[in-house]
């Protein structure tokens, strides 16, 4: 569950409901992040534009409209936006929506402003674990599950200490018992989220065990526990659970608790045909068994976000992040070898202070080298508290860091064009979730389990994709023969869930790849048939390549019939053009 929805959640069961737009609402609530300065811009702009619907309000005499600022900027802020300027009659910090319906109806019947509209004390405790979501688009294939909050990393740049709080993890069970209630909603695709989130450990077990011990009971335990060489070494263990090359200014104690891979793989088998993804990971939480288990389940995908910030190990000193390059090249390596074909994400900061020209060509060389399918680069923006604003100069011209910003993004699309090259011919299970904006008439979209946007043309396929096997291999067609024989067995017609076996044609665009769909298929099968949910175009068996090829040549007569038909006689040429055009 995102914070959206644990908002809309608290507000339902307080008889609040969505309003169709702003000109109908009542309350109008932002939800924030603070995280670089241009967000905050973007709701400074908005808040702009509310006030406009307020004035037009008073002046035909109609019920006022509030305005509430909720997440990080509500914490960064607090009274300043509810100072003389009152752009906001409500503030709301991201663990305190529990209070929101009381803040609401207290400022609703005018009886309280400044301070007493405001609630953005932070928690240690809060992990909303108890409230069950309301999802905002229940049509969607997809949801969110909010799994920890908070982080207490501390990196140099970042303001999410502060204005999320301190790290928490919201205890398994809710987790699990969310998830099964996604997938019994038939959600086919889930994404576990928070700040820190392969950094999650949960003590709620042990604290089940402790509260049958009385207080002095756990405080002589506690005496104990200090005094014990034994429990420092099995600390020391504890600590040394970060991927080699790793470390963390912060030293959790991590005895006992339920970690990351434990729950990752609990989450996966609660339904094997319900995909599993994460957001946002730290590098140092990448441990080997966290990787062991993303390879194991075929429903957990193949996408891992490694936000590097810098590829200079000077800078990542600066930066506070606990790694150097070689330590982050190091995991980069484990991963691929663990997980062949896995696509990787990154963050990237240009121009954080004291940047030199040698550590600004050290971060292109790693975008060049590592070849992201996907990157977010950003130019350092100073946030108030944090460790840089307080101790570092923010000394990159502005000029400096858009001109580095243009480089190293052209660095990213270097890598990002040769790791497309590899798609064409590639074989990967695609979950449909709609139709694409150009050409919806006639194609479906979908996403691989690497994140790749699939456009396929809409026809026919093989109802599953052992059938298919079963016909092609029982053929004994030599290819030639097997590319002129379509599969005659049942067929299904696809759309928004379906799982469908997709072999890649060409790539459009960064990274969407038009597709030719193979068959309808599920995770498991998918995986027992193929080994793998992306099949690299050397590894595709060359039954379903004749398939694929066999399938193309029929979607194209069928678009140049088509065409034909609209325009009376159609060359080749035109045909190729309605093909081209899907994407
Ligand atoms: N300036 C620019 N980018 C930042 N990020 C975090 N703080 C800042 C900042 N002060 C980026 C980091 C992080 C991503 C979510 O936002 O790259 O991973
Ligand atoms: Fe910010 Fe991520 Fe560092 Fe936490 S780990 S301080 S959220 S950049």
């Amino acid at each position: 569950m995102s914070d959206s929805e644990i908002i809309g959640s608290v507000l339902a069961a307080d008889q609040y409901s969505k309003a169709a737009s702003v000109q109908e609402a009542g309350v109008v609530l932002l939800n924030t992040c603070a995280i670089r300065e241009n967000a905050e811009a973007r709701i400074w702009g908005r808040l702009g534009e509310l006030q406009a619907e307020k004035r037009r309000r008073r002046a035909s005499q109609q019920p006022p409209l509030l305005v509430g600022v909720l997440g990080c900027m509500a914490e960064r802020l607090k009274a300043r936006l509810l100072d003389s300027a009152r752009l906001a009659d409500l503030v709301v910090g991201p663990d305190a929506y529990r209070d929101l319906p009381r803040i609401l109806a207290a400022v609703q019947a005018g009886e309280a402003q400044g301070s007493a509209a405001m609630n953005v004390q932070l928690s240690l405790e809060e992990t909303y674990a108890d409230i069950m979501p309301v999802r905002q688009d229940a049509s969607r294939t997809s949801a969110f599950v909010s799994i920890m909050r908070g982080c207490n990393n501390m990196c140099a740049f970042c303001i999410v200490p502060f204005t999320r709080g301190r790290e928490r993890s919201r205890p398994l069970d809710s987790i699990l018992r969310e998830v099964e209630a996604l997938s019994e909603q038939g959600v086919k695709e889930i994404t576990l989220l928070g700040q820190n989130v392969n950094s999650y450990a949960d003590f709620s077990h042990l604290q089940q065990q402790q509260q049958h011990t009385s207080s002095s009971q756990t405080y002589q335990a506690t005496k104990q526990r200090h005094a014990d060489p034994q429990q420092q070494q099995q600390q020391q263990a504890a600590l040394s659970y970060y991927a080699p090359g790793f470390a963390s200014v912060y030293k959790p104690q991590r005895q006992g608790a339920t970690g990351f891979g434990q729950l990752l793989d609990k989450v996966a088998l609660v339904n094997p045909e319900m995909r599993v993804r994460f957001t946002s990971p730290h590098p140092k939480d990448f441990t080997d068994d966290v990787l062991g288990v993303i390879s194991e389940h075929p429903n957990v995908c193949k996408y891992l976000h490694m936000p590097a910030q810098s590829g200079s190990s000077s800078m990542l000193e600066r930066m506070k992040r606990g790694y150097s390059r070689e330590a982050y090249d190091g995991l980069v390596e484990r991963a691929r070898q663990v997980l062949p074909n896995v696509a990787l994400s990154t963050d990237i900061i240009a121009g954080f202070c004291g940047e030199t020209d040698e550590e600004h060509q050290a971060t292109a060389d790693l975008l060049r080298r590592t070849r992201y399918d996907n990157a977010f680069i950003f130019a350092y923006s100073q946030r108030g508290k944090t460790y840089a604003a307080r101790h570092l100069a923010d000394d990159v011209p502005a000029e400096v860091k858009s001109q580095r910003l243009a480089d190293l993004f052209a660095a990213y699309r270097q890598g990002q064009a040769e790791l497309n090259q590899l798609e064409v011919g590639r074989i990967h299970l695609a979950l449909l979730d709609g139709r694409p904006r150009r050409d919806g008439q006639h194609s479906l979209q979908g996403r691989s389990c690497s994140m790749k946007r699939v456009i396929i043309l809409e026809q026919p396929v093989p109802s599953s994709l052992r059938a298919l096997q079963q016909h092609c291999e029982g053929q004994r067609l030599d290819p030639q023969q097997q590319q002129q024989q379509l599969y005659a067995g049942p067929v299904s017609s696809l759309g928004t869930g379906d799982y469908v076996a997709v072999l890649v044609q060409q790539v459009v665009g960064s990274s969407t790849l038009l597709s030719v769909p193979l068959a309808r298929t599920s995770i498991q099968e998918f995986a027992a048939v193929l080994g793998s949910t992306i099949v690299s175009a050397d590894k595709a068996p060359a039954w379903l390549v004749q398939q694929g090829a066999a399938a193309a040549a029929a979607a194209a007569a069928a678009a140049a019939a088509a065409a034909a038909a609209a325009s009376g006689g159609a060359s080749d040429g035109e045909s190729q053009q309605v093909l081209v055009a899907q994407g």
